[in-house]
């Protein structure tokens, strides 16, 4: 039977989780409160406007409209900073193994992912032309857990949704997949991730016999 891919890129295909962190936590620092790597979790998968409603809740800081679109921007130059950085090294484990797998197969995946800046990102880590589709933060109305974003991506692939396996590392993303009808595999804490059809520790859990396993 004919299946697809779709990934999620942040956790994923590479940690940028650390570089939201750094531009959360300056930003949080700047309003003078702290922000912990426990705050950060709470950020996974979830849109950028919604992190920063969040990141305020937990300073308890009220603010205007205007006040939290410039925050907004000021967030996403200091992300883009360290973005400009990145390199094919920072791949995660298994993921160069893993498309290379799906190429030499004639499988097909796209992108389905919240970040806006993400066709950067693979541009910055040279995986921006191995994408059949690219859906991102641009191109969806309603954010995971929402099925939107792997919907779009599995109707780019012509694919039906129970042919198309989403790989994902946040528990958004999983209920995502499975409000989609999708295979999901989490990466990450197999206690939160419980939701998810399979759960990979990390992304070395693509050998090619968990791959053969899977597929056929
Ligand atoms: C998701 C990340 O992939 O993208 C979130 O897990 C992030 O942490 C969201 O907030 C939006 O990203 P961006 O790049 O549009 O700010
Ligand atoms: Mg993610």
């Amino acid at each position: 039977k004919e299946i697809a891919f779709i990934f999620d890129l942040d956790g994923v295909i590479v940690d940028t989780a650390k570089y939201h962190f750094l531009a959360w936590r300056n930003l949080a620092n700047s309003l003078g409160f702290e922000f912990t790597e426990a705050h950060n979790e709470l950020l996974k998968g979830v849109s950028r406007v919604r992190s920063l409603e969040i990141l305020l809740e937990i300073g308890k800081v009220a603010l205007t409209e205007d006040q939290k679109q410039s925050l907004l921007i000021k967030k996403n130059e200091e992300y883009l900073s360290y973005v400009n950085k990145m390199t094919a090294d920072e791949i995660l484990p298994g993921i160069s193994n893993l498309l290379d797998y799906l190429d030499v197969n004639n499988i097909k995946y796209a992108l389905g992912s919240a970040s806006k800046n993400a066709p950067l990102i693979l541009e910055k880590v040279g995986l921006l032309n191995r994408f059949s589709a690219i859906v991102d933060g641009n191109d969806v109305s309603k954010a995971k857990p929402d099925p939107e974003v792997f919907l779009i991506g599995a109707q780019k692939l012509q694919m039906k949704p129970e042919n198309c396996i989403v790989v994902e590392d946040a528990i958004a993303g999983i209920e995502a997949a499975n409000a989609a009808n999708m295979v999901s595999i989490g990466i990450g804490d197999a206690e939160l991730l419980k939701k998810a059809t399979y759960i990979l520790k990390d992304t070395t859990g693509f050998t090619n016999d968990f791959l053969k396993n899977l597929i056929n």
